[in-house]
């Protein structure tokens, strides 16, 4: 299942991203932003139940989010950008990484490292801003599937259809949240029109 944001706000905010004059400082709240919307897109469907509360005016039947432990997944390095607004609006997270580098000739990615935490029976969702070929997030998913974390979502903020359609034809039961999805890839497997290389914009590199 494939979902793009289609949000004005999101549109916006995709824009500067990709204005080469944006600078490091701006990219970075950029991405904290979108991937605030794309947080919140992507788990509309967790769990609520009632709770009663005391308004300064009477009671009141709200609902709260049930006890459902959240795990986010980063890709090194530019995934990193997407963990804090998780930890910013989700009561119950926790963090685990996996290291994935492109090769700058073949545009094959390899695997460095890999951190997780327990997945077995959480929430998890696997994020990096840019889904190309698609090697990476496979690569991550396979890692969480491997730890036994069950139909993860993927969330990323530009996704090209070559990447949407890898990932969806290794892993179906995933769904993909995105901000936008882009025309093709280039030659050197770069996101046309993208925004270039997002960690090195993301850092200063
Ligand atoms: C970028 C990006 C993704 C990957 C996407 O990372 O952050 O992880 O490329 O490409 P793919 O879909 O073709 O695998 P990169 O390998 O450049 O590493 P970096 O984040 O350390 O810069
Ligand atoms: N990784 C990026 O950062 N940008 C692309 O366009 C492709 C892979």
């Amino acid at each position: 299942m494939l979902r793009v944001l289609e949000h004005p706000l999101g549109d916006h905010i995709i824009t500067h991203l990709r204005d080469k004059t944006t600078k490091p400082a701006t990219f970075r709240t950029l991405a904290y932003q979108l991937t605030l919307m794309l947080a919140i897109d992507a788990t509309r469907d967790l769990s609520t139940e009632p709770k009663e509360v005391e308004t300064p005016l009477e009671p009141a039947t709200g609902r709260v989010l049930t006890h459902q432990p959240i795990v986010v997944v980063a890709i090194l390095r530019a995934g990193v950008s997407m963990v804090q607004p998780f930890l910013d609006v989700f009561p119950d997270v926790s963090v685990g990484y996996v290291g994935l580098e492109r090769d700058h000739v073949t545009a094959v990615a390899r695997a460095y490292y890999c951190k997780l935490p327990p997945l077995v029976g959480r929430h998890v969702f696997v994020v990096d801003p840019m889904l190309a070929t698609g090697g990476s997030a496979t690569q991550a998913i396979d890692a969480v599937k491997q730890h036994g974390g069950a139909a993860p979502r993927l969330v990323c903020i530009i996704a090209a259809p070559e990447g949407v359609a890898e990932v969806s034809s290794h892993h179906p039961d995933v769904s993909i949240h995105v901000g936008v999805v882009d025309r093709a890839l280039n030659s050197r497997k770069y996101i046309l029109p993208g925004l270039g290389d997002f960690g090195d914009r993301l850092y200063g590199t």
